[in-house]
């Protein structure tokens, strides 16, 4: 749980750092230019009662994510302080979609442009940190921010390995900050999710057996031959922490339609959660959702549940494993089949796979089973006979709030669309309270999916103590609980 300083109403001296960010901006002589000064009170639609109450709001990380959802969705609560990318490009385009969003309320043009991070977290006048950088740089910058006394929205899955997941709860418990992860499913999509956890643990498939978790697979690329980085990206940075490797890409754009369109395939953006050395493939991507759910709604995110096994029945990598470590640098290498079963210690079977279309019926979501019936939830539907039940025999009162860590957040009613996860995080801005999905609880369940990638990449079943997150006497599982760091990028609280 967050505890907090009183911040639900800003200290002079925030109050007067954000006077001075307004003022500073609407000075500015672009912002002259464009006719655009900071209306005293600008209209929007959250429940922040003053213009001083307004969050100044700095990105960093902006690609896929930023534009499908923390631009948009974080500008309704305050305006723009900077952003922070080391792709000039990218940052290009990041500014022009917040400078439209600007122009739409009638606030300041100019926003700080920073190719290195600590630059933005060194503003002052900046209160929420919104991440969405790649995966192996989350922790540095979450704890960096969390340091210089920023709010923190920070996208899944938060860490590379278990043991950063220790070190940003250090980095929280020190500083007392408010900081939501981005998994929205525990707040969006209608509340979908948010009734399977009540249904499961309200009893409505009877004595729970047996939990199908399906996430995709992650993808092939073939061989990327070596290239030189584009001009506008700055490879060193991008890299940070992880070990050095020649920059490649393929000669051609696969992708025509959809989330990846207009990048070439890469070890850079958005192929980069391919590989191991940055991400943990579909586990980290789409596991950090659905596991999470299945974990939430299975009550074993908070409390000792003793130890899992993990056995990998099916497992299927792009390239050959020596040690559990990819024996090719030159194609993406995580698992892109594979079915894994964990095996809770009160009995609880969850199998997380790519796929259950052949025998269950479906590619992407999550099946509940157990002695009275089954059904599935996904991002599209929540269908199944305990569904079907529902109008004779409602959830009762109380049902959803009782799954999050604080029960009075957050306030659900009424609400369910996209944006609500962004909208409870500013909410918790206010009141200091535990956002949706709070750290502790999404650390557990990630912790579980990067053991799960270890018993793949390992090929052999592993048993996972989530009580002081080892692998037990197993050394060479233990092996993975962190990584080494390269020099300069080190991690430290
Ligand atoms: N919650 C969701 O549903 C959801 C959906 C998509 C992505 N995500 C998450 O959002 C994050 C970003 O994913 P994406 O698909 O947008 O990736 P992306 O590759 O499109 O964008 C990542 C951006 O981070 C930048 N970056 C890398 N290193 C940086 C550094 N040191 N300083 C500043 N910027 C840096 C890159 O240049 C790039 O612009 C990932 O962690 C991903 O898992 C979450």
């Amino acid at each position: 749980m967050n505890t907090k300083s009183p911040a639900s109403s800003p200290s002079p001296a925030r109050q007067s750092s954000r006077r001075s960010f307004l003022k500073a901006a609407s000075a500015l002589p672009v912002a002259a230019y464009l006719g655009s000064g900071l209306r005293a009170r600008p209209a929007f639609s959250a429940n922040f009662q003053s213009p001083n109450e307004q969050p100044v709001v700095g990105f960093i990380g902006t690609g896929i994510r930023y534009h499908t959802y923390h631009c948009r969705q974080a500008l309704k609560f305050g305006p723009c302080g900077g952003i922070a990318d080391c792709d000039s490009v990218q940052l290009g385009r990041a500014q022009q979609a917040a400078v439209d969003i600007h122009r739409e309320r009638d606030w300041p043009l100019v926003m700080g442009l920073y190719e290195d991070y600590r630059g933005l977290l060194d503003r002052s006048d900046i209160d929420v940190i919104v991440i969405g950088s790649v995966d192996h740089w989350h922790t540095k910058m979450v704890i960096d921010a969390l340091k210089a006394g920023k709010d923190v929205y920070c996208e899944k899955p938060l860490t590379l390995t278990i043991r950063e997941g220790q070190q940003i709860e250090q980095a929280l418990q020190q500083t007392g900050r408010v900081m939501q992860v981005g998994t929205q499913q525990r707040t969006e999509f209608d509340q979908r999710f948010v009734q399977a956890a009540a249904m499961l643990r309200d009893g409505r498939v009877g004595d729970v057996q047996r939990l199908t978790v399906c996430i995709g697979g992650s993808r092939e690329s073939g061989p990327l031959p070596k290239v030189d980085p584009p001009k506008w990206l700055n490879w060193e940075l991008w890299q940070g922490q992880t070990p050095w490797h020649d920059y490649r890409q393929a000669s051609e754009i696969v992708d025509q339609k959809g989330w990846g369109a207009g990048f070439p395939f890469s070890r850079a953006h958005r192929y980069y959660r391919w590989f191991y050395e940055y991400s943990g493939g579909k586990l980290t991507d789409w596991g950090a959702h659905h596991v999470d759910i299945a974990m939430w709604a299975l009550d074993k995110l908070r409390r000792d549940i003793g130890p899992i096994t993990i056995e990998p029945i099916e497992v299927v990598h792009p390239v050959e494993f020596k040690d559990g470590y990819p024996t090719q640098d030159d194609r993406f290498n995580c698992a892109t089949k594979f079915k894994v079963k964990c095996t809770f210690a009160d009995g609880i079977e969850m199998f997380v796979r790519d796929n259950a279309q052949d025998d269950l019926g479906f590619e992407n979501g999550i099946m509940f089973e157990g002695t009275k019936g089954r059904f599935l939830v996904n991002r599209g539907k929540i269908v199944g006979r305990p569904v079907e039940e529902l109008p004779d025999h409602p959830l009762p009162t109380g049902a959803y709030a009782a799954l999050y860590e604080e029960p009075t957040t957050p306030d659900l009613g009424g609400f369910g669309s996209e944006g609500y996860h962004m909208k409870n995080f500013m909410e918790c801005i206010k009141t200091r309270k535990t956002p949706a999905s709070d750290v502790a609880s999404h650390n557990r369940m990630l912790n579980v999916c990067h053991a799960i990638n270890v018993a793949m990449r390992l090929g052999r079943t592993l048993t996972f103590y989530p009580e002081n997150d080892t692998f037990g006497n197993d050394q060479q599982a233990n092996a993975f609980i962190e990584r080494e760091q390269r020099k300069g990028y080190e991690i430290t609280v």
